[in-house]
């Protein structure tokens, strides 16, 4: 357990000194800051020659100045000799971009995975991906943890026995599967379209909400449109005015947080994958991913395998 050591850049440091404590660790001495010019200036304070070194950094708002921090980091990592470099991105950004959606598009998570390798990333790291197959866009392993179960833990204390488990869209099927499976419940799932970047409108929704209060999850929550339709739809179809909603990043930018402020709701969970902005709103309840994240450190430093954390 010794001979690794743990930089973070500059998205989460709430988060990054969670995971040294846990670890019994301090974050290794570095400069993550810009010119005048905007350009991203990087520097280790600390020897990685032969070295195992963790770089945690979630791509979260703004995102390009923390993807090319992350990237500027492992760069020096590996320009200075260290024997293997693990990017740990608790967020990881532009996984909404995944596939092409018309003929002249980018598939910049695509992009986003070339780049890491590039570099000379080793192992990736990160939490609830948005679509499984973004693995695929590396050549090296890529451990996509779940924050499920250290959501449940905290929010299983505050729902209704009889709640049912909301997907807004269907590819979030799997994961209010995993949800409902934990709390012996039900499925319904919300048929989403997207009018636009920042607007969908639900069509459609599968299953029998009628008086029942309800569990919405997500893998992240942006501006909060896709949860604020799926409240409103939820309520014209007679569901009961007590719905909680779980995901795992909470970006929350733009008027989400007034989306989200509705009578009806009655907490938000989150995990401090995205560093927490909105402090003082008390129906928001952050679970942090610490205790997890320091878990698999610890797992890679003693070759121990990690199923049983997924
Ligand atoms: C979409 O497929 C995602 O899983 C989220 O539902 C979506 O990105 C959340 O974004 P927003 O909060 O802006 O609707």
């Amino acid at each position: 357990m010794d001979n690794f050591i743990l930089f973070a850049g500059t998205a989460n440091p709430t988060l990054a000194n969670a995971i040294a404590q846990e670890l019994h660790v301090p974050l290794a001495a570095s400069i993550a800051e810009h010119f005048p010019d905007g350009e991203v200036a990087v520097e280790l304070l600390e020897s990685v020659r032969q070295k195992s070194v963790f770089i945690l950094q979630s791509t979260s708002p703004p995102v390009n100045d923390h993807l090319v921090e992350l990237l500027a980091f492992a760069d020096a990592c590996r320009r200075a000799a260290a024997s293997r470099i693990t990017a740990i991105v608790p967020y990881f950004g532009y996984a909404r971009a995944d596939k092409r959606h018309g003929r002249c598009e980018p598939i910049t998570a695509s992009m986003v995975a070339d780049l890491l390798q590039a570099v000379g990333v080793n192992h990736v790291v990160t939490l609830d991906l948005h679509t499984p197959q973004i693995e695929g866009f590396f050549r090296i392993p890529v451990d996509s943890l779940t924050a499920v179960p250290s959501l449940h833990q905290t929010l299983r204390h505050h729902l209704p026995p009889d709640v049912v488990v909301v997907s807004p869209d269907t590819g979030r099927v799997q994961m209010a599967t995993q949800y409902a499976q934990r709390l012996d419940s039900s499925v319904v799932v919300l048929h989403k379209q997207r009018k636009s970047s920042s607007e969908t409108e639900v069509t459609r929704i599968v299953g029998d909400v009628r008086d029942r209060p309800c569990l919405i999850v997500d893998d992240m929550i942006s501006t909060g449109g896709t949860i604020n339709r799926s409240i409103e739809a939820l309520l014209n179809a007679g569901a009961r005015p007590e719905i909680t909603i779980a995901a795992t990043h909470g970006l929350f930018v733009k008027d989400a947080r007034a989306k989200l402020t509705h009578p009806s709701v009655q907490a938000v969970f989150v995990t401090d994958t995205v560093l927490p902005k909105e402090t003082d709103w008390q129906q928001l309840q952050v679970v942090s991913v610490a205790p997890l994240i320091a878990a698999v450190i610890r797992r890679f430093q003693t070759n121990g395998s990690i199923g049983d954390l997924f």
